[in-house]
């Protein structure tokens, strides 16, 4: 299946083509336990000689289908559905670090992934250091003995970031710590942190693999067999943070047009962030697609298109960004992201509210930064609600 195309496999991967009575769609395996035959087949199944199911916190065949089909997408050798993009991010880093260990993050992240990482890890004697990953010198300076993993986000949340996977997976690989990968921003379609060398990928499912805004959910994927099946049963299981059957096949429904959906929001975000670039109300346009943009050659070397988040300044700071995005008609005012709608946010007063609003700038954001998925209607209709928004503002 991995010689196959990228929509082929999103359609098909993962999957041996049978369903239950010929159905071209899967079930939902909506059950919470499954049925054994005798004690001899739970200790077959229990002691993982055979692949039957035990109980859906531990596994089912709905969230299997979208598990087999991730990994595939990401070029792994296996996968973790987890119920939210948190409980997978949660669960890997607490799978790789223990008490005394530190974690090196990139000094932008997903709000409550900052916030897992300063506040709660050290709860468990986890330390962190916050590096800007886009200057490898920093991280040649923060990594010791004690650290186990580097975590970041590459495009990263709001400020697009842009992080060298291959030359951080080389310095860590020296040392033996792992590099784990939240892909959300550019999804698989876009970008394989594994065949770059990542240890693990996570993704809130939430965002463009589900593109609907109908589900919450997360996956975990790595080319380690084992460290798969032990993130499965000895953290998600345990922890409890799995996926909904009925999600997985939302899932599973959402990654069948994840390719066009990808190809289409690309295509409207290279416009827009064009028109935000020659706007003359807009100081500054973060977007990797744009050439003279800080991580554009380093994303043409490791993507394979640009995504289509855009973060931009406006003139007049936080007061005038607050009424371009309260001006909107069809764009919404919105956190999440990777939705068909164009959706719109302040991250300073929404997403990412747990950072020090006073030392933002430390972070490579501003409290008047807007950010923008941009959705996948027409482009000229998206253009023409920001300009009537920018219109009455200025
Ligand atoms: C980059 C990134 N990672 C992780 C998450 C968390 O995902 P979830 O909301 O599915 O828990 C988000 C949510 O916005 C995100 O933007």
């Amino acid at each position: 299946m991995n010689d196959y195309g990228f929509n082929t496999r999103a359609i098909h991967g993962g999957s041996d083509g049978k369903n239950p009575d010929n159905a071209l769609n899967p079930p939902i395996f909506q059950t919470s336990t499954f049925v054994f035959d005798d004690i001899d087949h739970v200790e077959r199944t229990m002691s993982f000689e055979s692949d039957d199911y035990v109980y859906t916190r531990g596994n089912n065949p709905t969230l299997r289908l979208f598990e087999n089909r991730m990994a595939q997408l990401e070029y792994g050798k296996g996968a973790v559905a987890f119920s939210s993009g948190m409980a997978a991010i949660s669960s890997t880093l607490f799978s790789l670090l223990k008490l005394g260990d530190n974690v090196i993050i990139h000094r932008t992240l997903y709000g409550s992934s900052y916030t897992l990482a300063t506040q709660l890890l050290p709860r468990y004697g986890i330390g962190y250091k916050l590096v800007d990953l886009t200057h490898l010198e920093e991280l040649e300076e923060a990594i010791d003995q004690n650290t186990k993993v580097i975590y970041f986000e590459s495009p990263s949340n709001p400020d697009l970031s842009i992080i060298d996977i291959r030359e951080v997976v080389k310095r860590a690989k020296e040392e033996d710590i792992k590099v784990v990968v939240d892909n959300t921003f550019a999804s698989p379609y876009f970008q394989n942190p594994l065949i770059l060398g990542a240890d693990v990928v996570v993704h809130s499912a939430t965002k463009y693999i589900c593109g609907h805004g109908d589900v919450v959910g997360g996956v975990a994927i790595s080319m380690d067999e084992d460290y798969i099946h032990r993130l499965k049963f000895d953290y998600m299981c345990e922890f409890g943070g799995v996926m909904s059957p009925f999600d997985a096949w939302l899932l599973l429904r959402g990654l069948k047009t994840l390719g066009i959906r990808m190809k289409q929001h690309e295509s409207n975000a290279m416009v827009l962030a064009k028109y935000l670039q020659e706007n003359p109300r807009v100081r500054q346009v973060y977007y990797p697609g744009i050439e003279d943009f800080k991580g554009y050659d380093i994303a043409r070397k490791q993507m394979n298109g640009f995504g289509a988040i855009i973060s931009f300044e406006v003139e007049g700071g936080l007061e005038k960004a607050v009424k371009i995005v309260e001006g909107l008609q069809l764009i919404k005012l919105a956190v999440s992201l990777g939705d068909c709608e164009t959706l719109i946010e302040v991250p300073a007063a929404m997403t990412h509210r747990g950072y020090p609003v006073e030392q933002l700038e430390r972070f490579g954001f501003t409290e008047s930064m807007v950010r923008i998925s941009v959705g996948i209607e027409d482009v000229n209709d998206i253009i023409g609600d920001l300009d009537q928004t920018f219109r009455q503002v200025y």
